[in-house]
């Protein structure tokens, strides 16, 4: 079994990602309005009020096209709450963080072009490419609000387990589903202690991820057309056999339930919500359009911005087998939208930092 070692996710999305993330953007939607009342309504907040600098972190910003427009929206809020602006001397300070293999050219044209949200006076910017597992982003307790829209499914690490059919933890059975359980487990928490050094008391921190609900999790339909896509291509020996055996994408879908475990086992965070929804918007458009080619063109497009550097990568492809393996897949979703489908599954849970301060000896692992 190959490991890709402590940053996993290490290629970061494709450069198509911006163009084709409305789905990521379209769960940050269903999950914004906690934030808002949050910040609107709870007394939580109003202690932030007076300190003349807002500090706001997103972790996994990748592009910048939604994370721009999912500041766009926080910025409004406190504005219209008067936590931001009226005086012009409340600040706003932005700490985006990705990899660093992520592209920082394309985040810098999304957040500060000219007229762009990263421009305006109010706003004190800040890159940070580093792992969000590999230690803290921000000074100890000097963080206000942060989100994590669709990234936290990305493992530190695969779990060491091999698979021939399938690229999905989930296509190996419970001994694959244990592994990338308790992996998964391990990173969220070591997420959570990290930020709860981070984070003042009261803070609050939006987390979304794709996930399962029931029997079905996100995207599974999709990721088997591109595994099927891949499997042709391999008997064609254009990718090779024993990459493609040892390759399981790190990703894993948790629950609702998994998560609020893990919120639990971390501490120093409180539930104020939890949550899981299937958002069915593309799949609505394509019964009522009937037009399967549209629908697998843009399935695949939103599995290309995701996944295509790291295959590319881990399977040794060239360009053109890149190209090949999407045509594929998207001709696989043509053939059978309803077998290949992309269920847009998210779960989320909105936390609020408690006010006890973290012990000395947590948020650390020797290995990151
Ligand atoms: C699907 S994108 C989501 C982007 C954005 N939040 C949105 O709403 O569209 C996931 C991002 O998480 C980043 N990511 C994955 N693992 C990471 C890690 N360990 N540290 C920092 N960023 C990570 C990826 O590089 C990618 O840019």
């Amino acid at each position: 079994m190959t490991h890709f070692g402590p940053n996993a996710s290490v290629s970061g999305m494709d450069s198509s990602y911006n163009e084709h993330s409305t789905a990521q953007n379209e769960a940050f939607e269903h999950f914004w309005p906690w934030l808002e009342d949050a910040v609107t309504h709870s007394s939580a907040f109003v202690p932030f009020q007076q300190s003349g600098l807002i500090s706001y972190a997103d972790y996994g910003c990748a592009g910048g096209a939604n994370s721009a427009a999912q500041l766009a929206s926080l910025k409004s809020v406190l504005e219209r709450a008067g936590f931001l602006g009226g005086d012009g001397s409340s600040q706003l300070q932005v700490t985006l963080v990705d990899l660093p293999s992520n592209d920082w050219n394309q985040v810098a044209a999304a957040f500060f072009g000219p007229g762009a949200v990263g421009c305006a006076e109010a706003v004190l910017p800040c890159m940070v490419p580093k792992s969000f597992y590999a230690g803290e982003v921000a000074p100890p307790a000097t963080l206000h609000i942060g989100v994590s829209i669709d990234a936290l499914q990305w493992l530190s690490h695969t779990p060491p387990v091999s698979l021939k059919d399938g690229m999905m933890y989930h296509d190996g059975g419970q001994t694959h589903v244990e592994a990338y359980k308790r992996q998964f487990e391990a990173d969220a928490e070591h997420f959570l202690r990290l930020r709860a050094n981070e984070f003042a008391p009261g803070g609050l921190l939006l987390l979304v991820l794709p996930g399962t609900l029931g029997d079905r999790s996100c995207g599974e339909g999709a990721f088997s057309a591109m595994s099927h896509a891949a499997t042709e291509l391999c008997a064609q020996g254009k990718i090779d056999a024993s990459l493609l055996e040892d390759f399981l994408f790190p990703v894993y879908m948790a629950t609702e339930d998994e998560l609020e475990s893990i919120v639990y086992k971390a501490g120093n965070w409180e539930v104020m919500q939890r949550g899981g929804v299937s958002l069915t918007t593309l799949w609505d458009a394509y019964r009522t359009s009937e037009d399967a080619d549209a629908y697998a063109n843009t399935v695949t497009s939103i599995m290309r911005g995701v996944c295509a550097p790291l295959m590319q990568k881990c399977l040794a492809l060239s360009a053109e087998t890149v190209q090949e393996l999407f045509e594929k897949t998207a001709a696989l979703v043509k053939t059978d939208p309803t077998k290949y489908s992309f269920k847009n599954i998210q779960v989320a849970v909105l936390l609020r930092r408690t006010r006890r301060r973290p012990s000395a000896d947590i948020g650390r692992r020797s290995t990151e």
